[in-house]
C-alpha cells in the first residue's frame, strides 16, 4: 500500500514540499489549507504534471482535515512567513495559535502519524505541537538542522570550489540567530574544514549560515525561503518512509541529552520508519557546549513567553 503524507499549508513551502514528495515517488499527498480553492488548485496542477514527471500518486487538495485521515506523516508548514527586518521569533504568538489549531485537527484524524513541524519559530512551534498532541518525541520533531547544514555545505563548496556532494556539515541548536554550525564536524571528503581554510573564512561561512534565512527574506521581500526548506523536508520524509536510518540534524525534544531538559533543540538523530529512533550524542568542546547552551536558553525564552500566554 502507498504511504499517505498530509502537508498542512499550501503556501510556497507546503506546495513545493508536495511537489518534491511525488517527484521522489514517496507517497500520496493531501494538501490542506484554510484558503478555499488554493490547495485544490495546487493539487490539481501537480496531478496534471504527473504524466510528464512520471508519477501516479494521488494529489488531493482540501479545506477539511477529514481528507487527511490516517496519514503516515503530517508536515506542518502553516503560519506566517517573516518579512524583511523580522526575526523568526517575531512570529511567535501568531503562529502558535495556528500551529495549535492545526495540531488539534491532525491529532484527531491521524493519531498514529509522525509529525514534522516546519512553521517558525521552529523550536517553539514544536513545543506547541507536542503539548497539544501529547505525541511521544519519537513521532514529533522539526525540520531545521538539515536546511541550516545544507546552507553551510553550499557555502563550503563555493569557498573551496568542490562538489557539494563531497561536503558534510552539522548545525546544532535552535533554528535562530544562535544556531551552532560545528566547524570541527563539517568536512570535505572527510577532512575537517578547519584544516582546509583560514579561521576567519570559517567564521564568515558560519555567520552567513546563521543569516541564511534572513538573506533570502531580504532578497525576496515578500516571503521566505522554500526550495531549500522543502528539499530538507523531503529528505526527512524519505528517510522515514524508506526506513533509511539516516543520521540527520533535527529539532528534537531533549530529556537530559546534551544536559538539556524538556526542550526542543536541534541535534543529530537517526530517522527511520518509527520516526526519531535515536539521539546521537556527539562530544562537544567547551566552546561548542557553551554555544549550544546559549542557543537552548534562547529557545527557552520563547517557551516562557508561550507559557505566559497560555499556549503551553
Ligand atoms: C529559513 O531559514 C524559513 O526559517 C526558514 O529560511
Amino acid at each position: 500500500m502507498r504511504a499517505k503524507v498530509t502537508v498542512v499549508g499550501s503556501g510556497a513551502v507546503g506546495s513545493t514540499t508536495a511537489m518534491r514528495l511525488v517527484e521522489q515517488q514517496l507517497a500520496d499527498v493531501v494538501l490542506v489549507d484554510i484558503l478555499e480553492g488554493v490547495p485544490q488548485g495546487k493539487a490539481l496542477d501537480l496531478a496534471e504534471a504527473g504524466p510528464i514527471g512520471g508519477y501516479d500518486f494521488q494529489l488531493t487538495g482540501s479545506n477539511d482535515y477529514e481528507t487527511s485521515q490516517g496519514s503516515d506523516v503530517v508536515v506542518i508548514t502553516a503560519g506566517l512567513p517573516r518579512k524583511p527586518g523580522m526575526s523568526r521569533d517575531d512570529l511567535l504568538l501568531k503562529n502558535a495559535g495556528i500551529v495549535k489549531e492545526v495540531t488539534e485537527n491532525i491529532t484527531r484524524h491521524s493519531p498514529d502519524a509522525i509529525i514534522i513541524v516546519v512553521s517558525n519559530p521552529l523550536d517553539a512551534m514544536c513545543q506547541v505541537a507536542k503539548s497539544v498532541s501529547g505525541f511521544p518525541r519519537e513521532r514529533l520533531f522539526g525540520m531545521a538542522g538539515i536546511l541550516d547544514s545544507a546552507r553551510f555545505r553550499r557555502f563550503i563548496a563555493w569557498e573551496l570550489n568542490v562538489s557539494v556532494e563531497d561536503t558534510h556539515a552539522f548545525v546544532l541548536g535552535g533554528h535562530g540567530d544562535t544556531m551552532v554550525p560545528l566547524a570541527r564536524y563539517s568536512t570535505v571528503a572527510g577532512i575537517p574544514i578547519t584544516e582546509l581554510m583560514a579561521e576567519d573564512r570559517v567564521e564568515a561561512l558560519i555567520q552567513r549560515t546563521r543569516d541564511g534565512g534572513a538573506e533570502i527574506v531580504g532578497l525576496l521581500k515578500t516571503g521566505s525561503a522554500y526550495y531549500a526548506p522543502s528539499a530538507a523536508v523531503a529528505e526527512m520524509v524519505a528517510a522515514i518512509l524508506r526506513d533509511k536510518k539516516k543520521i540527520l540534524p533535527c529539532c528534537t525534544y531533549l530529556q537530559g541529552e546534551y544536559g538539556i531538559n524538556d526542550l526542543y533543540v536541534g541535534v543529530p538523530v537517526k530517522l527511520g520508519r518509527k520516526g526519531m529512533e535515536q539521539i546521537m550524542e556527539i562530544s562537544l568542546s567547551k566552546e561548542e557546549e557553551t554555544q549550544l547552551q546559549n542557543s537552548a536558553a534562547a529557545v527557552q525564552q520563547l517557551v516562557d513567553v508561550l507559557k505566559e500566554n497560555d499556549y503551553l
